[in-house]
């Protein structure tokens, strides 16, 4: 070990829900490089994404976030918890269920904080359930008496490069034809939020309590293909699906998402989100990385 990786070493355990995911799995990426011990959550240990994990140095454990038990067993002498949920896979009633049992889970197992991987705007009633359910999620936790930071992120600039998010039909056909072209809009890396948690697992005193909206940058979608041409000289491929067709496979809270945003402004504050994390990346930078 180098003198730096001993200094940074730390005892304590961090466990991260989605861990095979790109929310979690960037959360354990950063904790793992900050020298935290770090278990990561899956329902499938034999996975690809697990034992890559597994190979990186994390302790993969199987349980499921609709089980509560699994989850304490998951959380047994954890210092903190990561916790991210997926209404799009889970539903809207099952995220915030599921939210619920890693809040109960962590505070029976004493867990000294929970870091949340929230979403949205952060005000009550916008009719979207994966941002209302969060908030649920979250006040939930408060109320358990749980040390809590709140991460919410807008639009993962993943939208646009990442296949099991459908780029061709999503952020480059669909979303632009209901947000509008012209609307600017707060992106965020992946990888940026999980520097941002791991930040908060070793600063609690810093983060405890904090409601944190996330934007590295502030772009339109006709701005960010702009970006994509730049770096790489052509179009980001369409695919127009038709909407119908599109909510038969991921059904109405997504564009009722971006029907919000078509007519609501969110305050963006990049200045925040450079203070905590002066290396995030804007649109362009992401773009370069991945695809130059
Ligand atoms: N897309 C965006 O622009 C954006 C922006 C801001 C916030 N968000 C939010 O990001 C969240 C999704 O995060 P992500 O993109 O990281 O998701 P993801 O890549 O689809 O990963 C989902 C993770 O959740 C785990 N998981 C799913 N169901 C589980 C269960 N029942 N028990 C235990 N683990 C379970 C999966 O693990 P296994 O399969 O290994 O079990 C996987 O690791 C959503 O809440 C969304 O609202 C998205």
């Amino acid at each position: 070990m180098e003198i730096e990786e001993v200094l940074m070493a730390r005892d304590e355990l961090i466990v991260v829900t989605g861990a095979t995911g790109r929310q979690g799995g960037a959360v354990a990426r950063h904790l793992l490089a900050d020298g935290w011990r770090v278990r990561g959550v899956t329902r499938s240990a034999g996975s690809a994404a697990a034992r890559e994990l597994a190979r990186r140095g994390v302790e993969v454990v199987t349980a499921d976030m609709g089980d509560l038990a699994s989850l304490g067993r998951a959380f047994a002498g954890a210092y903190g918890v990561y916790s991210v949920q997926n209404a799009m896979t889970a539903t809207s009633e099952g995220e915030v269920a599921q939210g619920r049992n890693v809040a109960t889970a962590a505070a029976e197992a004493g867990v000294s904080h929970l870091v949340h991987g929230s979403a949205g705007p952060g005000t009550p009633g916008t009719g979207v359930a994966a941002w209302d359910g969060k908030l649920e999620v979250a006040a939930y936790a408060r109320s358990r008496g749980l040390s809590l930071t709140v991460l919410r992120p807008t639009a993962f600039m993943e939208l646009m490069t990442d296949k099991d998010l459908y780029p061709p039909v999503a952020a480059w056909h669909l979303m632009p034809r209901i947000v509008g072209e012209d609307r600017p809009l707060p992106w965020l890396c992946a990888d940026d939020l999980g520097a941002i948690a791991a930040q908060a697992f070793a600063d609690p005193a810093t983060y405890a309590g904090l409601d944190i909206g996330l934007a590295a940058d502030v772009r339109t979608i006709a701005q960010c293909r702009a970006d994509w041409r730049a770096v790489t000289g052509r179009s980001p491929r369409r695919f127009p699906m038709p909407l119908w067709l599109f909510e038969r496979f991921v059904g109405q809270d997504l564009t009722r998402m971006w029907r919000w945003l078509a007519t609501h402004d969110i305050p963006a504050d990049v200045d925040r989100t450079r203070s905590l994390l002066p290396t995030a990346v804007t649109v362009e930078e992401f773009l370069r990385r991945r695809l130059a």
